[in-house]
C-alpha cells in the first residue's frame, strides 16, 4: 500500500493480518497504525467521523465494497470525490495507492488540527 504525498510504501505480510488497532481489521487505518504512518481517525475507527477521508488512486478493485454506512459517513466528507473512502472502513486485499487529502472537517471543526495543515486555529488578522 502507498500513501502520498508523503510517498510512503507498506510492504505488508497478509499473513501477520488482521492487526486490529482501529477501525476495521486489516483496513487502511489499520494498516497506517501498525506501521507508523498517521492517519486522522477521530472516532478511533468507527465510522462516526471522516477524519480518516482518503482518495484511492489507484487499486480500488483491491479494497472491500463500499457499504451503507461507510456511505453515509462519506456523504458529509470535505473534497469528496468518487474515489473517496474512509481508511477505517475499507480493507485492504492486494495494492493500493491513497492520497490523504489536506483538509479535514469535523477533526479541524472539533478543535484539532490537521496533520497536513497545521493548526486549525487561523492566525490573528492584521
Ligand atoms: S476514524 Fe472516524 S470514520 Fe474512520
Amino acid at each position: 500500500m502507498t500513501i502520498l504525498p508523503a510517498n510512503v510504501t507498506i510492504d505488508y505480510d497478509p499473513a501477520t493480518m488482521p492487526y486490529s488497532e482501529h477501525g476495521k481489521a486489516g483496513s487502511i487505518l489499520d494498516i497506517c497504525l501498525h506501521y507508523g504512518v498517521h492517519l486522522e481517525h477521530a472516532c478511533g475507527g468507527s465510522c462516526a467521523c471522516t477524519t480518516c477521508h482518503v482518495w484511492v488512486k489507484d487499486g480500488a478493485a483491491n479494497l472491500s465494497e463500499l457499504e451503507d454506512d461507510e456511505q453515509d459517513k462519506l456523504d458529509g466528507a470535505a473534497d469528496l470525490k468518487l474515489s473517496s473512502r474512509l481508511g477505517c472502513q475499507c480493507v485492504v486485499r492486494g495494492d493500493v495507492v491513497v492520497e490523504i487529502p489536506t483538509w479535514n472537517r469535523n477533526y479541524v471543526s472539533e478543535g484539532g488540527g490537521s496533520m497536513n495543515m497545521g493548526s486549525a486555529i487561523p492566525p490573528p488578522r492584521k
